[in-house]
C-alpha cells in the first residue's frame, strides 16, 4: 500500500491540512488584486499553498500564472520566460498563440517553434539584444494581454530571491518595480525559500520592493490539526495511531510541515497494524539518520564560537551574551556572540523569534543534541 504521507513535493488535496486562513487571504487578495509576498522559513508550505489557491480561483476570466526562478541565471532568461508563460496560459490554440506573440511583441519579432508530437508545444525564442532594449514590451505583455481579453491575471514567481544574484540586480528591481506598479489587470505573488534574502528585498526601505505588496508570514500548522491528518491518513490506509502518539510525532519535530510528513512515513511504515512509542522511537532515528549527512556537513562549517553558541541555544539559556553565558560556553566577548549569531542567522541555522534565538531546522536540533558534546 502507498504511504498517505508526502514530503518534499508541494502536497496535494489528500496530503493538503489546514492552512484555511491563509488559503482565504490569497486567494482574496487574488481576487481583489493586491500583490503579496509570502515569507516563511525553508519548506513551511509556501509552494504547496500557493499551488492551492491557484487551483482554487483559476477560472476563465482569472488566470494564475507560475514561474520558478529557481536555476535562472539572467534577467534576459527570466523575461524569456515570463512571456512565454503568459502567452501559454492565456491562449488556447497554437494559432492564437502565434497571433498575440506576433500582435503584442511586434519591437521583439519573435521567432516561434512548434514541437509537433503527442501533444503540440510550442515555444517562441527571443532574440537577446531585442529582450534588453524592450523589456518594457515585454513585462507589460500580461497586461495588455489581460486587457485585450478582458480577463485578469496572477503571476506567482517561486524563488523570488534568485532576482538578487543576477548582474546588477538592483538595476532589475527598479526596471520591474516601476513596470508591475502600473498594471491594472495583472498581480503579482513573490514567494521563495531564502527566508533572509527574501525580507532583504521586501523590508529593507531602501530596495526597490520596499512595499510591494501586502506581506504574508506564513506560520507552523498547529498541533491539534497535524493530530487530526496524521490520526485519519492511519485510519485511512487500515492502520491506526492514537491521537497521543500522533502529538508526539508532531512535537518531536515542533510542528515544522515537511519533518511532521517525514516522520509521520517512517512510522507508517514501520507500523503494521498500531503504531506505539517503540516504532516513534525507532523511525525518529532513522530520520535523523538519512539526515546526518548534511547535519555533519554544516556542523563542520562552523567556527568554534558559532558551535558554542548553537550549544547555548540547543540547552536553552535565554541571555546569550551575559557574563555567565559566554563563560560556561566558551563565547570570547560579547561582540564575538553578536557575530556569531549573525553568522547563524545568514546561513538560516537560527532565527530570533519573540527575542529568543531558536534552531529553524528541529531534526537538525535533534540530531545536534544527540551527537555533539555540550
Ligand atoms: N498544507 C500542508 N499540509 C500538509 N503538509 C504540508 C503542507 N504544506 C507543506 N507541507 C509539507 O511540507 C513540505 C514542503 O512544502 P512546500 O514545498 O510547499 O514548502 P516551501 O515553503 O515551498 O519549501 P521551500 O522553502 O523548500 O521552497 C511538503 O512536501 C509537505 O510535506
Ligand atoms: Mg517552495
Amino acid at each position: 500500500m502507498q504511504t498517505p504521507f508526502n514530503f518534499g513535493r508541494t502536497v496535494k488535496s489528500e496530503c493538503f491540512t489546514n492552512r484555511e486562513q491563509e488559503i482565504k487571504k490569497l486567494a482574496s487578495n487574488f481576487q481583489n488584486k493586491i500583490n503579496t509576498t509570502i515569507i516563511s522559513p525553508r519548506r513551511w508550505g509556501k509552494s504547496s499553498l500557493v499551488e492551492k489557491v491557484a487551483g482554487q480561483v483559476k477560472s476563465k476570466t482569472l488566470r494564475v500564472i507560475t514561474i520558478d526562478l529557481f536555476g535562472m541565471r539572467t534577467e534576459e532568461e527570466f523575461y524569456n520566460a515570463l512571456a512565454n508563460a503568459v502567452i501559454k496560459s492565456t491562449s488556447t490554440k497554437t494559432e492564437e498563440w502565434l497571433e498575440l506573440g506576433k500582435k503584442f511583441l511586434k519591437t521583439i519579432t519573435p521567432k516561434f517553434t512548434l514541437e509537433m508530437g503527442e501533444k503540440q508545444n510550442m515555444s517562441m525564442e527571443l532574440d537577446l539584444d531585442a529582450i534588453k532594449k524592450y523589456y518594457r514590451e515585454l513585462l507589460d505583455l500580461p497586461e495588455k494581454i489581460a486587457k485585450e481579453k478582458n480577463i485578469e491575471i496572477v503571476i506567482c514567481i517561486d524563488e523570488f530571491q534568485n532576482i538578487s544574484t543576477f548582474n546588477d540586480h538592483i538595476a532589475v528591481q527598479k526596471r520591474l518595480r516601476s513596470v508591475w506598479q502600473h498594471h491594472e489587470h495583472v498581480t503579482y505573488c513573490l514567494y521563495g525559500s531564502k527566508q533572509h534574502m527574501m525580507m532583504d528585498l521586501f523590508n529593507k526601505q531602501s530596495n526597490p520592493f520596499y512595499r510591494f505588496g501586502e506581506l504574508m508570514y506564513l506560520p507552523k500548522i498547529a498541533e491539534a490539526k497535524w493530530v487530526s491528518y496524521i490520526t485519519k491518513q492511519f485510519s485511512k490506509t487500515k492502520k491506526e495511531i492514537s491521537s497521543e502518539l500522533a502529538l508526539k510525532i508532531a512535537q518531536a519535530v515542533k510542528c515544522h510541515p515537511y519533518y511532521v510528513q517525514q516522520l509521520a512515513h517512517l512510522t507508517w511504515i514501520n507500523t503494521d497494524k498500531k503504531a506505539t512509542e517503540a516504532i516513534l522511537k525507532q523511525s525518529t532515528q532513522e530520520l535523523l539518520e538519512q539526515n546526518a549527512i548534511l547535519y555533519f556537513k554544516e556542523t563542520e562549517e562552523l567556527n568554534n564560537t558559532e558551535l558554542n553558541l548553537l550549544k547555548a541555544i540547543v540547552k536553552n539559556e535565554k541571555q546569550l551574551s551575559s557574563k555567565e553565558t559566554i563563560q560556561k560556553y566558551k563565547l570570547g566577548t560579547s561582540a564575538n556572540v553578536i557575530k556569531a549569531k549573525n553568522t547563524l542567522i545568514q546561513k538560516e541555522i537560527i532565527d530570533i523569534s519573540q527575542g529568543n534565538a531558536e534552531f529553524i531546522d528541529p531534526a537538525y536540533e535533534l540530531w545536534f543534541m544527540n551527537n555533539i558534546t555540550l
